[in-house]
């Protein structure tokens, strides 16, 4: 009887819409017919989700019926909308111009965004192409053509996501693994770069980076960098800083005071890291800056020759310089933001002040 019932509803409701659609001649009644008997808290899906209460055979039946009959309404609905006016036609309906308008709500960017427009731009004038890479990279160009092989200790200083999807290829009997790794900077798109463009070069990598951290209000697992890759005869290390404090008064709209010191990291040599006198205090020393008056911001150094030699480039003809600077370390210094884990939090409080 339940399923006579069911049936005969369905069928009732089908007729009622196909009633109404016959004097529906604009796209915003279809549109509103659409809502109120097929939407989600329309009419046929309310019979629809009576359904449960049948037994598995009759459900079956009135299922396969229901859907018959909805797919049909959607074509036709369909049909019509495509023969349909947008707007309203009818005389008596008249808009009232001097009305005003409604508001419409502004999104905003991301602050990372908005740093990285801004260092695009910066960088584009300066004559530097952008470049990106991808976030699963091989082992290969996250590491060892960065000189830094298998079982080098230098590879923990970043703790890496190995992903575990080993491919084995054989080569002249020899077995390559191509183990896949999150990417853990933005370096290995300097190889990229060179194997793509080759010498003279110069190009910009922003880009999502990714480590196996504990995370804290200065530790993310998940946060972006923007790489830095200048290659042309006689770059010297003057290039660089010149470079550096050129990107820092971009972003904080003033000479900013800087100082060097040597740094390790195997694809550049030298290596050196270049901080910033700390934004929050003026260099009096605070808990941001570790109590040293100083924010460790950039670190960089000459290209390796090695590096150059795996991105194809001849170390005897030229030279350069690479940087990788943390976008979200720099976003946090230039709004004076103290915690990390708010730029992937989708917090609207915290984002809507951008
Ligand atoms: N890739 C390094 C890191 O993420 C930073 C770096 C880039 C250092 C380029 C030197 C030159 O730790």
């Amino acid at each position: 009887m339940f399923v006579k019932n069911t049936q005969d509803k369905l069928n009732n409701l089908k007729q009622k819409i196909l009633d109404q659609l016959q004097d529906a001649k604009e796209k915003k009644v279809l549109r509103d017919l659409e809502i109120k008997y097929l939407g989600r808290k329309g009419e046929f899906t309310k019979i629809l989700r009576e359904l449960k209460n049948l037994k598995i055979e009759e459900r079956e039946k009135i299922g396969k019926l229901a859907n018959q009959i909805k797919n049909e309404l959607q074509k036709k609905f369909k049909e019509l909308n495509s023969e349909a006016s947008e707007f309203n036609s009818s005389a008596s309906e008249f808009t009232d111009v001097t009305l005003s308008g409604e508001k419409i709500e502004k999104g905003h960017l991301h602050p990372i965004t908005i740093v990285q427009n801004e260092l695009e731009n910066l960088f584009t004038s300066m004559g530097f192409v952008i470049e990106e890479g991808p976030e699963l990279e091989s082992d290969y160009y996250n590491f060892e053509a960065l000189n830094l092989p298998k079982h080098h200790p230098a590879r923990d200083m970043q703790d890496t996501f190995y992903v575990d999807t080993r491919k084995e290829t054989k080569k002249n009997g020899q077995i390559n693994t191509n183990d896949l790794v999150m990417r853990t900077h933005t370096s290995p798109v300097q190889i990229r770069a060179m194997q793509k463009y080759g010498a003279p070069l110069k190009c910009v990598v922003p880009g999502r980076v990714f480590r196996c951290e504990a995370t804290d209000a200065c530790h993310e697992h998940t946060f972006d960098q923007l790489e830095g890759l200048m290659i042309d005869k006689n770059i010297s290390i003057t290039n660089l800083i010149a470079t550096m404090k050129e990107l820092l008064k971009g972003i904080f709209k003033k000479d900013m005071e800087v100082r060097v010191r040597p740094g390790y990291f195997p694809f550049v040599k030298p290596g050196i890291e270049l901080d910033i006198k700390c934004t929050i205090c003026n260099g009096k020393k605070c808990p941001a800056c570790k109590n040293s008056g100083w924010l460790e911001l950039l670190p960089a150094g000459m290209v390796h020759p090695n590096v150059l030699k795996y991105g194809g480039i001849d170390p005897k003809k030229y030279s350069g310089f690479a940087f990788g600077l943390g976008l979200t370390r720099l976003a946090m210094m230039k709004y004076g933001i103290n915690d990390i884990r708010l730029f992937n939090s989708g917090d609207l409080r915290f984002l809507k002040q951008f």
